[in-house]
This record gives C-alpha cells, sequence and structure tokens, in this order.
C-alpha cells in the first residue's frame, strides 16, 4: 500500500473511496461533511438521515457519488461521541472504513485524517495505523490470491499548516503497521516452512536490508556457551536449533535494551505430549520472537536513541528418542540446574538461556522477553489481555504506559515471593515448572531467577497471539501482538 500525505479538500480529491470521520450527537455536519453534502446537492445527509445514522464508533455507510465529485464513493464512518474518542477510536473507524473501500473494489482510496480534539500528528498515526492493520490479508498459501486490494492510500491532512506534522504521524504509524504485518505473515506460516532455520534467514535478510547486525549461532556455538536449557528442548527435533542475536546501534545511545522473543516454531509438547486440540495452534508458539523481528525491523525507520538487542532461541518442542525425558537434568548457561518435571513446559528452558545469554553478553539497561508462555495465563486473562510480569516499577509502568498508547491491552500480574517454593526440586537447584494454580506466575518467577538484578519484564501473550476470530484491526489469525507496544516503549 503506497502512503501519500496531501492537503486537498475532500471534495476535490481523486479516489475511487474516500472515507471520512461523523462523530456521533452533532446537530449539523461538520465542515468537510458539509461540503460534500453541498457539492452533491445535499445527497449524503439525505442518505444518513433516512438510515438514522447515529454515527457510532465504526459504524458504517456509503454512498456513490455519480460524477458529483472527484470521488466516486464516499465511505463515511462514525467516531462516536468526541467526548469518548481516542486514538483507539481512530484506529478501528479507519479499519472498518478502508475495509469497506477495499470491498467496494476500491484500489486508490482517500481517507481524511479521523477525529479531532487530538493533535494532528497523533491523529494521522492513529488514521494510517489502523487504515493498513485492518485490511491485512494472509494469501500466501492460497491459489485465489485476493485480488481486492488497496494499493493507493491518499491521507488528507486538515490544513496546509498541519501537513508535516500528518506527513510524520502517518509515516510513523505505516511503519509501525507494517512492522506488525511482518509479525502476524511469520505467525500465520505453517511449522513445516517456519523452522529455527527460516527464522534465522528471516533475521538476516531483514539485517541486510535494514543496515542491522546479525549474528546466528549453531547447536555447536551454543553449546560452547553452555546453553544447556535451550539445547535440551532442542534436542528432540530434526530441525536444528538457531540461536539469533541482531542488534540495532544508534550513534549516541541513551539507553541500552534487550527484547527476547519466545520462538518455539512448533510445541508438540515434546514426551509429555499435548492432545490434539491442544496441538492445534501450535505454530503461533513463535509469535514473540516474530514480534522481535517485526520491532527490529522497524527500528532504523523510527531511529530511536536506545540501543537494542533483539534475542530469539528458536528451536521446536518434539517429541523423539533424542528429546528430553521427564527428571532429565539440565544446566542453564548461568549455571543453574533444573529438574525437568513436564517438558511442555519448554519455553521458559529457551528464555532461561536467552536471558542468561543477555545478562552475560550484552549487560542491557533493561530486558523484556514476550513468550505464548502459559494456557495459565489465557485462562486469567482470556484472549485479549497479555499477561505483565517485572521485577522492576520503573519499567513495568513504562510498557503500561506503552501499550495503553498502543492501544493493546497489558494486565500486570503479581510475582509473588512465596509461590517461589512450588519451583523447588529434590536434584536441581530449579524445577520447571509448578503446581496448576497461578502457573503464569509460577512460569514469571521461574524467569525472574535469571534475570538476577537487571531490570526485566515478561510479557505472557498466549492469549492475544492468535485469534480464533476477526478483531477490529486484524482478521482471524496471528496478531502480531506486542509489535506496535515496544515501538512505542523503545520510542518513548
Ligand atoms: N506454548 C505453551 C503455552 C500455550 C498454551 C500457549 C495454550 C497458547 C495456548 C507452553 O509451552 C506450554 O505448553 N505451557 C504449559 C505449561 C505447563 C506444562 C506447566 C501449559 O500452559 O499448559
Ligand atoms: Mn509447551
Ligand atoms: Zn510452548
Amino acid at each position: 500500500m503506497k502512503i501519500q500525505v496531501v492537503s486537498t479538500a475532500p471534495t476535490d480529491v481523486e479516489a475511487d473511496a474516500l472515507v471520512i470521520g461523523l462523530p456521533a450527537e452533532t446537530k449539523s455536519l461538520p465542515p468537510r461533511l458539509a461540503a460534500l453534502d453541498k457539492r452533491t446537492d445535499g445527497f449524503v445527509k439525505s442518505v444518513l438521515d433516512a438510515e438514522k445514522f447515529a454515527a457510532r464508533p465504526a459504524q458504517l455507510t456509503h454512498v456513490h457519488t455519480a460524477g458529483r465529485l472527484s470521488a466516486a464513493r464516499v465511505v463515511v464512518v462514525g467516531l462516536g461521541k468526541s467526548r469518548e474518542l481516542a486514538a483507539e477510536t481512530i484506529r478501528r473507524a479507519a479499519a472498518a472504513g478502508v475495509r469497506r473501500a477495499r470491498d467496494l473494489g476500491a484500489r486508490r482510496v482517500a481517507i481524511d485524517v479521523l477525529g479531532d480534539r487530538l493533535p494532528p500528528r497523533q491523529r494521522a498515526h492513529a488514521t494510517v495505523e489502523g487504515a493498513i492493520l485492518g485490511t491485512y490479508t494472509f494469501d500466501r498459501y492460497k491459489r485465489e490470491k485476493n485480488d481486492k486490494v488497496v494499493a493507493e492510500l491518499v491521507v488528507l491532512s486538515p490544513d496546509g499548516r498541519s501537513t508535516r506534522e500528518v506527513g510524520q504521524g502517518a509515516r510513523t504509524g505505516e511503519v509501525f503497521a507494517l512492522a506488525t504485518w511482518f509479525a502476524r505473515d511469520l505467525v500465520n506460516s505453517p511449522a513445516n516452512d517456519v523452522h529455527p532455520t527460516y527464522l534465522a534467514k528471516a533475521a538476516t535478510d531483514l539485517a541486510k536490508e535494514k543496515g542491522l547486525t546479525v549474528e546466528v549461532l549453531d547447536r555447536a556455538e551454543c553449546q560452547k556457551l553452555g546453553m544447556g536449557a535451550f539445547l535440551g528442548v532442542a534436542a528432540g527435533s530434526e530441525q536444528p536449533p538457531c540461536f539469533i542475536h541482531l542488534t540495532y546501534a544508534p550513534a549516541r545511545p541513551r539507553k541500552k535494551v534487550a527484547i527476547i522473543g519466545k520462538g518455539i516454531t512448533f510445541d508438540a509438547g515434546g514426551l509429555d505430549l499435548k492432545t490434539a486440540e491442544g496441538m492445534l495452534r501450535m505454530k503461533d508458539d513463535m509469535s514473540g520472537a516474530a514480534a522481535v523481528l517485526g520491532v527490529m525491523r522497524a527500528l532504523p525507520d523510527l531511529k530511536p536513541p536506545v540501543e537494542v538487542h533483539g534475542l530469539v532461541a528458536a528451536t521446536e518442542n518434539m517429541p523423539s528418542g533424542s528429546a528430553i525425558r521427564p527428571g532429565d537434568v539440565l544446566k542453564a548457561m548461568n549455571g543453574t540446574t533444573i529438574e525437568i518435571g513436564n517438558t511442555d513446559a519448554e519455553g521458559r528452558l529457551t528464555l532461561a538461556d536467552a536471558i542468561s545469554y543477555a545478562n552475560a553478553k550484552i549487560k542491557p539497561d533493561e530486558m523484556v522477553d514476550l513468550a505464548t508462555l502459559t494456557g495459565a495465563c489465557v485462562v486469567a486473562l482470556g484472549p485479549l489481555v497479555s499477561g505483565l510480569f517485572a521485577n522492576n516499577r520503573g519499567l513495568a509502568g513504562r510498557l503500561r504506559a506503552a501499550a495503553d498508547q498502543a492501544g493493546e491491552r497489558l494486565w500486570e500480574l503479581p510475582l509473588v515471593d512465596e509461590y517461589r517454593e512450588f519451583l523447588k526440586s529434590e536434584v536441581a537447584d530449579l524445577n520447571n515448572v509448578g503446581p496448576r494454580g497461578g502457573g503464569a506466575i509460577t512460569a514469571g518467577l521461574f524467569l525472574k531467577e535469571f534475570a538476577g538484578e537487571t531490570p526485566w519484564a515478561h510479557v505472557d501473550i498466549a492469549g492475544p497471539a492468535f485469534s480464533e476470530k476477526d478483531l477490529p484491526l486484524a482478521p482471524k489469525g496471528g496478531t502480531g501482538v506486542a509489535v506496535r507496544t515496544l515501538l512505542a516503549y523503545l520510542t518513548a
């Protein structure tokens, strides 16, 4: 989708469809919509009246202009009550409006920067981000490709004065949304293609394309570093594991951050094999890794003054004669020994070594891991909310603020000290599982052991990583959750 920002008036823009917003509870049409109405001799207003259009958030209607305007159609999208307008209202309205335009066959779509009251830059960001997120489709594996695509998005700046800010906001929205698309593509592609080597290739390609540094460690190199926990998980798979380390290093960084993504390209459970139903969606167990790659890809375009290291310990979790057994003891890179209580609690094993690697090799000021870590987190928070765990109040607060800004839901759960005893082992320093109750918390406590003194946060995205139904900003499937939250956090 090619994005262009212009200060042309809605009445004059050439397009297959023009998307324009309408707040609820207004006595008369807002000026830009009134101008369109005037040029169509009152047609727009008559349709809105006839339909009793209430302008509820993301409510839609459209009219054909029959040559009376430069735009062939006008799509009117509701924005709800002005008092309640938020960036998320704008995102969802833009998504709905541009989707309608696309479904009508429009290839060149103009969209007014939606909403008022918010600063132009923020409105433009939300408008473009919503438009792109909402029109994502995945047809890589289909013979019949989607032929209805928006090729050009023309963003109408409200006035000449704010065009610069609108341009900057639109560009940021585009980068955030395309990074999310990138993550969605990786999650939606099946595990027979997206294996650890594929993730490493994707990382290498994006490093070359975007000017990042990349290092990929193979099994032998990970062995040398002592990553016994990560390699224990990899032991059951025919697919070779890869440890990926991407670096974005600006000239004078204000701080150094490590972002770590769980990269289990398929989670069969290992010898503690999952049920057929439990396994069905497990190609999505690399959603954390996908988000990290999406974020790394966007950083050179956004240029924040923060050094960012993206880490992924990529492997499958499979059962086989060479797989780790319940009762086995593994040694992580930081020397901690771990008794395997359940081979299906593999994510924390791979993260233990990635976090240890960050502490030993990168020494970041802060680290954040993203992981589809526990079914328990899905039970606690459902499909729309990620769990947040942290050993540092400041970092937790910054991530919550970033999530808020991005319109992604993040809810903090407590790392209850007393539950640490659930992870005690008779033979090793730690067991990799605790009891069922509080499973998301014990998983967090397990990771915390490896973070040490470094400010660290863990985001359990098991629920929101993949959606079983269409959402306002994403069709069914991989959502690319946490990409925009992390980008907001890193650019704050
Ligand atoms: N990848 C799963 C977590 C998961 C489950 C994500 C369902 C999305 C939906 C993880 O590796 C796992 O299997 N966790 C186990 C841990 C248990 C064995 C302590 C779980 O949650 O059941
Ligand atoms: Mn598992
Ligand atoms: Zn898993």
